[in-house]
């Protein structure tokens, strides 16, 4: 009996993460997908006026976005599955420059990286996808503003620290101690999801992410918010 309840409340477990990460799959195959038509209705009046050469970089935009929505079903869904991870050495740099791909004018970005060709085992997609969650919450927070946000990444016993602050309003103090878990937002819009999946792509890399306590520095405006992230060494 004991044995069956065990494995119930696993499978439930299991089902929750499955729900949730699926919501986040749902989430953001909506964008692409948004993308994808907006690009193929201007393609399709390209053509029909006979204008193939107009029509290209559109299609091309196309092509991209389907594989940004299939890596987005494998890498997600692969996780939710709990599937080892795919990972592989990458450099820090990279994951977080294609963080930042579709961000690039949203923010003024600021990186010190000690050294400079930190390397790590990672999951390239899953990683990238952490870093643009943090991205994304610091400029959806600092809107209409265009933030400054400050990557600092740094090797500590074998650890690899990546600290991103952001110079926006801070968290909300009702949810500070919250944010991690999912559905909890105070954005309208917002699925509450991004840091959860966070969360769960640092912890199926063996590392951690935190949110630090703003610093108390009265008067000090805007606070913003810094969020720590660490991760294993490359070995
Ligand atoms: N950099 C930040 N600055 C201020 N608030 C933040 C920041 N990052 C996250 N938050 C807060 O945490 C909440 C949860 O974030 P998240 O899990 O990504 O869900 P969502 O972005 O859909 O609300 C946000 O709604 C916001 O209130
Ligand atoms: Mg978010």
């Amino acid at each position: 009996m004991r044995e069956l309840a065990d494995e119930r409340e696993e499978t439930r477990e299991r089902l929750v993460v499955i729900g949730e990460i699926a919501a986040e799959v749902a989430h953001e195959l909506r964008n692409v997908l948004q993308i994808i038509s907006a690009s193929a209705y201007v393609a399709r009046q390209d053509v029909d006026r006979g204008d193939a050469t107009a029509a290209k970089p559109h299609v091309v935009k196309i092509e991209k976005h389907t594989r940004i929505a299939h890596a987005i079903v494998d890498d997600l869904m692969g996780l939710a599955r709990g599937e080892p991870l795919q990972s592989e050495p990458i450099l820090l740099v990279d994951a977080i420059a294609v963080a930042r791909d579709d961000l690039a004018e949203a923010a003024a970005w600021d990186d010190t990286f000690e050294p400079r060709g930190i390397r790590l085992r990672a999951h390239p997609g899953l990683l990238a996808r952490m870093f643009h969650v943090l991205y994304e919450n610091a400029i959806h927070a600092s809107a209409p503003r265009v933030p400054t946000i400050v990557t600092r990444a740094r090797i500590e016993s074998g650890r690899v620290v990546i600290e991103v602050a952001d110079d926006g309003p801070g968290v909300p103090e009702a949810i500070a101690a919250r944010i991690f878990e999912p559905l909890v937002t105070a954005r309208a819009g917002g699925t509450g999801l991004g840091l959860s999946l966070a969360r769960r792509i640092a912890m199926a890399h063996a590392g951690a992410i935190t949110l630090l306590d703003p610093v108390a520095s009265p008067g000090a405006t805007p606070p913003g918010a810094t969020f720590r992230v660490e991760l294993p060494g490359s070995g």
